[in-house]
């Protein structure tokens, strides 16, 4: 016997009454939109009238199980009543399921998330395919939201609270074999035939099977939700959970409350809570800001959509120039990617220590994934020190120091050497592509390709065209771009591109702040507060104020006096009269120890004028984001930026841009432009004309438009 559903359907097997319950979704994916609760618990319904029914297994037709919410629904539902009917239905469905009174089995043989993964915690047992391709988990907090079907009453019951939390409120999702280590799946099978075998085993072996929290005598994984311990976690958690996001991320803080408050309920009025919170958050704008920048912009982007292609082959040789700290990192993720590279320095010592953290990568891959793989890894890097190591490269990376001259002199010795169709890069973080083009034979094979630093870890991959760069060259940069797992914008030329212009705003924001008296310890509390990722002295301590001084001197050519600001001064004077360089020097805007910060260095207050007529958490919260909004702004006016898209992306995944906000035109389309306009035109009185509003904000003001139409 079968029955057929767009979203589920049931067979059931004769001999053994096992039930199979298919999530068998249209397009070859498993969403849950908002009928998918109710065609479920209609299933559930037929099954409760089988005679007999010895167990339930679900299963999925598809490659994943079930990937979650169906976000186009959720973008655009902002009406509470019908968000709160379709939620509840969900949760409904789930626990019938749980409850039908018989072993119900989740036979995972691909990835299950967020409201697919709260699916699988409905039911009795998790069999998962034992592949790193299997990802499982709760990632709801990272686009606004909280699980809303039972994720926060589920998964703290199974794996206790302390776990739950660290995994819902960062919004991890992990790996089956992670997963199962962690106790979100029980078992792991080599294969999917293997998987719904012992699903089945298992509903044979555990006949009349209720969920543990249904049974009497219900015992919490230490410590209990009463206990004096679990008081104290909470107390502490929530402090923790402070300190981390200053208030700023709304549903991690969501999900802790769910957790606790639900720990103290009868499980389904438990349930009904998560539903409410969820539902408040989910028609909130700071959920729809982030799933339009994390989940619609970012997919876009990932497949560069509206992007150039090239017909031509994919690169073979890559070669890297400059073994420094982004050199290094760019050689061992191509190398990871499966290219063949050179690492190319022009001195031993150099070479070695670009190695050397070459090695730590290799090392770290030894332990995830064995030695064979990262041997494999390392057997394609080749170290070199001359240059005839470069020869048919069809890929040059530079990353030699930031010196127009220098990298004049190496694009005019490596250019002979590569392969006549083959691209040269450059990595400069500020350089105007065109004008470092002036020293190539063949500008239309010239493109800036901008990585962050740690290059391993961050995502974002900023593809800068050149004056003459050919779209074919950007379409081949973004083939390769995908391979390596970067996630890119296309911007246009000019000092700084785009990211460096709002990350310069950014930072040297932070020291002017500190050089109009205002209190240090309050300027790096009010960035996280305005949730930027890195406070502002912090991360100037991390990229040097050497650095810092650099770009404002090199930005002159370009951007006339635009950084010459009494805290570009303060800086200047802490690198050159008190030897404050920085982390990497032991002294900067913090003290350190041993590498470690301790503390704000308490002599910034006799470097600052003061006291500020106006100041305070909020004030200064506000400048921190409108100053780069300002600057990001601009870009776009000048055309520099090209998509809305890239605005966005280039922030928060470059720089660290409050990702609550969704990134800084969601955040300007928040604030109203017109009042936003206003605000800026004060403060560009009061502060400066960096403030000032560009002139697409005040045209986009006076028509009343916004960058993004309302969800
Ligand atoms: P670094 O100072 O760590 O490394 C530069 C390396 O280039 C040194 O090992 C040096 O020996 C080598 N070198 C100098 N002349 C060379 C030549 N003719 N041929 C081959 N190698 C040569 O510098 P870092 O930080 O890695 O930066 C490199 C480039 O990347 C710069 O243009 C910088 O602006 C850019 N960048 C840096 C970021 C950062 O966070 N450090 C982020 C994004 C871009």
């Amino acid at each position: 016997m079968s029955t057929q559903d767009p979203y589920v359907r049931f067979e059931i097997c004769e001999q053994t009454r096992i039930g199979t319950l298919w999530l068998d979704g249209a397009g070859g994916v498993n969403k849950i939109d908002h009928a998918f609760g109710q065609a479920l618990l209609d299933r559930v319904g037929e099954l409760a009238e089988i005679e007999g029914l010895a167990g339930v297994v679900v299963a999925s037709a598809h490659r994943d199980w079930c990937v979650g919410a169906d976000l186009d629904y959720l973008y655009r539902e902002r009406d509470h009543e019908r968000l709160l009917g379709v939620v509840l239905a969900l949760t409904r469905a789930y626990r019938a399921l749980e409850t039908l009174g018989v072993p119900v089995v989740a036979a995972l043989t691909g990835s299950a998330l967020g409201g697919g993964f709260e699916l699988a915690l409905a039911c009795h047992h998790r069999v998962a395919l034992d592949s790193g391709r299997v990802k499982l988990g709760l990632p709801e907090v990272s686009l606004g939201v909280i699980p809303g079907a039972g994720g926060t009453q589920r998964l703290p019951r199974l794996i206790g609270f302390q776990a739950a939390l660290e995994l819902i409120s960062q919004g991890r999702v992990l790996p089956a074999p992670v997963a199962q280590a962690k106790g979100l799946v029980d078992a792991l099978e080599p294969t999917a035939e293997a998987v719904m075998e012992a699903a089945k085993a298992w509903i044979v072996a555990h006949p009349g099977h209720k969920a543990a929290w249904d049974r009497r005598g219900f015992t919490w994984p230490a410590p209990a939700p009463d206990s004096q311990d679990a008081r104290n976690l909470f107390m502490a958690g929530s402090a923790m959970l402070y300190k981390k996001t200053a208030g700023a991320y709304p549903a991690a803080e969501a999900a802790f409350t769910a957790a606790q408050e639900g720990a103290r309920l009868d499980f389904d009025r438990a349930l009904e809570l998560e539903a409410r919170l969820f539902v408040k958050l989910a028609a909130s704008d700071g959920a729809k800001d982030m799933i339009r920048t994390f989940f619609f912009h970012k997919n876009a982007a990932d497949k560069l959509e509206g992007l150039p292609h090239s017909e031509q082959p994919d690169f073979v040789k890559v070669a890297v120039l400059g073994a420094g700290m982004m050199g290094a990192g760019l050689a061992w993720i191509c190398a990871r990617a499966g290219y063949q590279v050179v690492l190319k320095d022009i001195a031993q010592p150099a070479l070695d220590r670009g190695m050397a953290h070459i090695g730590k990568q290799a090392a770290k891959l030894a332990r995830k994934q064995g030695p064979e793989q990262a041997d494999a890894v390392l057997a394609r890097i080749r170290p070199a020190l001359e240059l005839e190591a470069l020869r048919g490269a069809d890929l040059v990376i530079e990353a030699v120091f930031e010196d127009i001259g220098l990298k004049h002199r190496v694009i005019r010795e490596v250019e002979p050497l590569m392969a006549p169709d083959g691209v040269f890069a450059s990595n400069t973080s500020a350089l105007p592509i065109t004008d470092l083009a002036a020293g190539s034979g063949r500008p239309a094979q010239f493109v800036g390709l901008h990585f962050f630093s740690p290059v391993e870890v961050m995502p974002l991959l900023e593809v800068i065209e050149g004056r003459d760069t050919s779209s074919a060259t950007v379409g081949r940069c973004l083939a390769f771009g995908q391979r390596i797992r970067k996630t890119p914008i296309v911007v246009g030329d000019g000092f700084g591109f785009y990211t460096t212009r709002v990350f310069t705003a950014y930072v040297l924001e932070g020291a002017q702040l500190v050089a109009e008296g205002h209190d240090p310890a309050i300027i790096e509390w009010a960035a996280r507060v305005a949730g930027m990722a890195v406070p502002p002295l912090q991360v100037f301590d991390e990229i040097t104020l050497v650095l810092g001084k650099h770009v404002v001197a090199g930005s002159k050519p370009y951007l006339g006096d635009r950084l010459a600001l009494p805290g570009a001064d303060l800086v200047a004077r802490m690198v050159d009269e008190l030897g404050r360089t920085g982390r990497a020097g032991g002294a900067g805007f913090y003290d350190y120890t041993d590498g470690r910060r301790v503390g704000l260095w308490p002599g910034l207050a006799d470097l600052a004028d003061g006291p500020p007529t106006e100041t305070g958490v909020q004030y200064l919260a506000y400048r921190l984001l409108a100053v780069q909004a300002a600057e990001a702004a601009r870009v776009l006016d000048e055309g520099i930026l090209k998509r809305a898209r890239d605005a966005e992306l280039g922030a928060v995944l470059g720089l660290g841009f409050a990702p609550p906000s969704g990134g800084p035109l969601a955040w300007m389309d928040r604030q109203g432009l017109v009042a936003l306009v206003g605000r800026l035109d004060y403060l560009a009185g009061s502060c400066g004309d960096r403030y000032a509003p560009a002139p697409i904000l005040v045209d986009m003001a006076a028509r009343g438009e916004r960058f993004f139409p309302v969800g």
